[in-house]
């Protein structure tokens, strides 16, 4: 570990390195009850990562401006055209140079990290720690899609057996949307708009109505870096923008991230002209993520774990814990942790390096959370209080009869534990699989044959073992789920630009 010192020297670019995690995922110890004297709380931040945190403060305080006109429907038709007329020059610019433009994206974002941190603590809510890892994780998407489309989108020779010479060409298709939530509002929005782009399409892209500001500045520095403006058009505004955009059958291809049931609109919408081509929908959605602990697994590490998955950033990320599964023979020990540790966390301010859970995005998800939080109030094991006013949602713990009690995902700090019996490991994760989505999972257990167990059976994108859920490397630990949860392409993973390319054999008779 980094000493404080060495933290202070270079606040913002050290805390990534603290523990080897490259972006938001700040690490956390396994003595998690250190936080019992004031050194470390149960999110694992201790007094060096305070400080570091509380150097940023007076940055994401700083005014920025959020206010955002969303378009009308008109404006997606204008700008459909305009990003296909822009097209053909953009597919014919060298990959090199559309690589280049992204290597110089990820330089800008640096360069103004401050200010976009400003945008997503002001706009997103987002935590100053999460903040910092938005700015981060996108600028590691732009270098790394721009690496692999230089290593991966050069024409490859095949084999002539027959004496023809035998080319196989990637290029972009045409116009991709690409439609982004709220909740990654730059590294989301950014990571699948800069993929479509490297690739050689054209981008109409529409944040979510929420984060429209933070969309902005990020389409206004890719310009800046050298994308043409016609080759990437910004079209702020809700689900009408959104529908009137994937139903224009001039669009090649759609990338969206957001919630499963949009996802299924957007799928029947790409269908509902049957003069349309057949387009590519690359979907990344929700899920109802378990972690799985055994009678093996060390207490303290799984409630850190527990902690960070299921509360940091509010609950507020589609791979965060919903419902945690413990062996019942340790069961009682451990949720007596687990509410010790709960009562460590401070709701507050995103704004303010204290808080470790803030507020969620807006009344609708306050008010949606909280009447399901209250209708189970029969079956909580644990609350804690949340300050008066803003829209801070308690973290919760609820307790259920069985695992088929969970059947949606709820967007928010609020947890679900149910017990399983020893002996029944493979029941349990096929009862897990039985929801149909497949996007995270955890496992803490010791023991080798479980973890072996786990890998074969579990139907998700991103298995975590004995470790948090959440925080995702770009390069490192490819991103994405399956069934209910996604159409499975694995965002900052050497496969992923491939989904935005249209492959061409050419074959030649010599
Ligand atoms: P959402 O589905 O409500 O909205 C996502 C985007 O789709 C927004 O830009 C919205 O305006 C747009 N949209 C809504 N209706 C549309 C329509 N009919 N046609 C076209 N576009 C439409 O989701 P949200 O509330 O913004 O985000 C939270 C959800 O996103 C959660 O379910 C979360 O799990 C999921 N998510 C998934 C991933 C992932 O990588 N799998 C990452 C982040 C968030
Ligand atoms: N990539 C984000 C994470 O892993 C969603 O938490």
């Amino acid at each position: 570990r980094l000493t404080e010192d060495e933290i202070l020297a270079d606040p913002v670019a050290k805390i990534s390195a603290v523990g080897g995690a490259r972006h938001s995922s700040i690490p956390l110890p396994v003595d998690l009850f250190r936080a019992a004297d004031g050194h470390r709380n149960s999110m694992g931040i201790d007094l060096a990562e305070r400080n570091v945190l509380a150097k940023t403060t007076h940055a994401v305080r700083a005014p920025v401006n959020l206010s955002v006109e969303a378009v009308s429907t008109q404006a997606v038709n204008d700008a459909v055209p305009r990003a296909h007329a822009a097209f053909p020059a953009w597919r014919a610019t060298p990959v090199e140079a559309r690589a280049d433009c992204l290597d110089r994206l990820a330089d800008l974002l640096e360069r103004h990290r401050d200010e976009l941190m400003a945008i997503c603590v002001q706009e997103a809510k987002k935590s100053i720690a999460d903040s910092i890892g938005e700015v981060r994780e996108a600028a590691d998407f732009c270098r790394y899609y721009a690496m692999q489309a230089r290593a991966k989108m050069q024409p490859i020779e095949l084999p002539g057996p027959t004496g023809e010479r035998n080319m196989l060409h990637l290029d972009g298709r045409g116009v991709w949307a690409t439609i982004a939530p709220w909740n990654f509002p730059l590294a989301i929005f950014l990571g699948q708009t800069v993929a479509a782009l490297v690739t050689g399409n054209t981008v109409v892209a529409k944040p979510a109505p929420q984060t429209p500001a933070i969309a902005r500045r990020a389409v206004e520095l890719a310009h800046e870096a050298g994308v043409p403006a016609d080759a990437l058009i910004l079209v702020p505004g809700g689900p009408e923008v959104g529908a009137a955009l994937t139903a224009d059958t001039r669009v090649q291809g759609v990338a969206f991230t957001g919630s499963t049931a949009t996802a299924k609109k957007i799928a029947r919408s790409l269908l509902a002209d049957n003069e349309r081509p057949i387009v590519p929908l690359i979907a990344e959605t929700g899920g109802i993520n378990a972690m799985i602990v055994d009678s093996t697994a060390l207490p303290e590490q799984v409630v850190a774990d527990v902690v960070t998955s299921a509360f940091r950033s509010a609950g507020q990320r589609c791979s965060a814990l919903r419902l945690l599964l413990v062996q019942e023979d340790i069961a009682d020990g451990l949720i007596e942790m687990l509410s010790g540790a709960m009562d460590l966390l401070t709701l507050g301010d995103p704004s303010d390096p204290a808080s470790d859970v803030g507020p969620v995005i807006d009344q609708d998800a306050y008010d949606r959370l909280m009447a399901y939080r209250d209708s189970a109030r029969a079956r909580w094991v644990k609350t804690i209080d949340a300050p008066a006013g803003g829209l801070f949602v308690p973290p919760t713990l609820i307790r259920l009869g069985s695992i088929e009690e969970l059947n949606r995902e709820w967007f928010g700090p609020i947890l679900h534990v149910a017990t399983w019996k020893a002996g029944e490991l493979e029941q349990t994760i096929a009862r897990v699989n039985a929801k149909g989505y497949g996007l995270t999972m955890g496992l803490h257990s010791r023991i080798a044959r479980a973890a072996e167990v786990t890998e074969e059976l579990a139907e998700v994108g991103n298995l975590y073992i004995n470790r948090s859920m959440i925080g995702a490397v770009v390069g490192s630990q490819p991103f994405g789920g399956e069934g209910l949860s996604g159409t499975g392409p694995k965002a900052g993973g050497p496969h992923y630009l491939y989904r935005f390319c249209a492959e061409r054999a050419v074959s030649v008779d010599t």
